[in-house]
């Protein structure tokens, strides 16, 4: 199966240039192949007539597949978990009851959700490592959020943090609770340390490393590692820079998402978030556009359980959307793509109970009889090719997180760093699990 591909990416040798760039060739090649599919939304389905284009023998053989079948196609492609052999299951890691990771104190655990105890408790680890690999304990964390992870790292595993965030209300936040948490060391008879230093800053292609290491200043006075936990848009490209840049920043801890933020060659910019690397930068493969990159960032270990789980009936959604689509555009060809509010539970209703609610906030009435009408009703009857359409482009994501990750492994190993990529997440808690790690030894 095409998913193969994450496998094969996570367990080949990353050490060496040439075969990362085979892989990469070869994920364009099935991408090329696949180019209309993986830029096609499933909303527009019956708009577009994508079911026409499958491939007639797809057309043909699909009705005949159920989600369970489907999901074992995605499944015979799906990860190995080997590299995670050093970290307990989820299940062990979390208990039923109460939701929470039994290695972090509870200290670590206030305003946290299962999914950030989860990542924070990993990531913690393997800056460990690094830090000790380099015998440096500073670290900066890019996009920092309400600064969960930097207390854990800050408190917990005695690094020295700062942290970069662009919104100031996170920042607010994270300040509150570093102040909740001093609270309860001092309930415990201990002298708690100075917090992280947090700085509000929004960085963009302009900001330069020398302007990083001013921020930074105030607390570190040599090396430092930079790290980000579920960075989105160009946050890791700019990250992959400052490290490539700064003889100061010993190693790189790093998770993306929201691949679709990127800034990319497509648009013509000088450095884009994609790519990075110089081979994919000069190889003429097809361009990964905002729908592909969009389908990348979807959580397909999630989307496998629901297939097998018998939970097909709820992604009925999908045809609702796409019929939908039909009437708004006939109603105003300026409505195409609206974004509609989401509505909960759309299984269960009937579509024009849905449609109602969907376009509640907008300046629309639909007509009764149209949503009844015999060519919506024939739409609606075809939610399984719907929702069938919709998982076979949903296998094509991994090939494009691949060349994606590939592409940013490749910018570092081009420049002669020892970098890798590790699973390192449960990926039906955390989607994007997949990490890059360098280190300057
Ligand atoms: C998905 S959140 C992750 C937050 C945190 N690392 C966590 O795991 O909880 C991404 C964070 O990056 C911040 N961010 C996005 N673009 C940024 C930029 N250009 N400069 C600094 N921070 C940015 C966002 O405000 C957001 O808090």
């Amino acid at each position: 199966m095409i998913t193969l591909f994450v496998l094969l990416s996570i367990g080949m040798n990353l050490a060496d240039n040439e075969e990362i760039i085979w892989r990469i060739q070869f994920c364009f090649r099935i991408l090329e192949q696949y180019y209309w599919l993986i830029n096609a939304y499933t909303l527009d389905f019956f708009s577009c007539d994508h079911w026409s284009k499958l491939p007639w023998s797809w057309q043909k053989f699909l009705p005949s597949v159920g989600p369970v079948e489907l999901s074992r196609w995605i499944e015979s492609g799906e990860q190995s978990n080997e590299e995670n052999a050093t970290f307990e299951s989820p299940s062990e890691e979390i208990t039923s009851a109460a939701q929470q990771h039994k290695d972090l104190l509870n200290i670590f655990r206030k305003h946290v959700k299962s999914k950030k105890q989860h990542e924070i408790f990993r990531i913690g680890k393997v800056c460990t490592l690094c830090a000790s690999a380099t015998s440096c304990h500073n670290v900066l964390d890019i996009g920092s959020g309400v600064g969960h992870l930097a207390r854990f790292l800050h408190y917990g595993l005695n690094f020295t943090v700062a942290c970069l965030e662009a919104e100031s209300e996170f920042n607010s936040s994270a300040e509150r609770f570093d102040m909740d948490l001093k609270i309860a060391v001092e309930n415990m008879g201990k002298t708690p340390r100075r917090p992280p230093l947090h700085v509000v800053c929004r960085l963009t292609s302009n900001t330069d490393i020398e302007t990083l290491h001013k921020m930074t200043y105030p607390v570190f006075d040599g090396g430092f590692g930079i790290i980000g936990l579920h960075t989105c848009g160009d946050l890791v490209p700019y990250m992959l820079r400052y490290f490539a840049a700064s003889e100061k920043i010993r190693y790189l801890v790093s998770a993306g998402c929201c691949y679709m933020k990127m800034t990319s060659d497509c648009l013509g910019t000088n450095n884009p978030g994609y790519p990075v690397s110089d081979f994919v930068g000069n190889f003429k493969g097809v361009p990964l556009e905002y729908e592909s990159r969009e389908v990348a960032c979807h959580a397909l270990e999630m989307y496998l359980k629901r297939l097998n789980d018998n939970e097909v009936e709820k992604l009925k959604i999908h045809c609702y959307r796409a019929a939908l689509e039909c009437i708004l555009v006939s109603i105003d060809p300026s409505l195409k793509r609206s974004g509609l509010r989401s509505v909960k539970n759309a299984h269960c209703m009937p579509f024009n109970s849905y449609a109602m609610e969907a376009v509640k906030k907008m300046d629309i009435n639909l007509d009764k009889k149209e949503l009844q009408s015999v060519e919506t009703l024939k739409r609606l009857s075809r939610w399984q090719e719907v929702y069938k359409f919709y998982t076979i482009r949903l296998m094509l994501a991994p090939v494009i997180e691949t060349v994606i990750l590939l592409d940013r492994l490749l910018f570092l190993k081009e420049r002669g760093f020892r970098a890798t990529i590790l699973p390192l997440f449960d990926p039906v808690l955390s989607a994007r699990n997949l990490t890059i790690v360098a280190m300057k030894l």
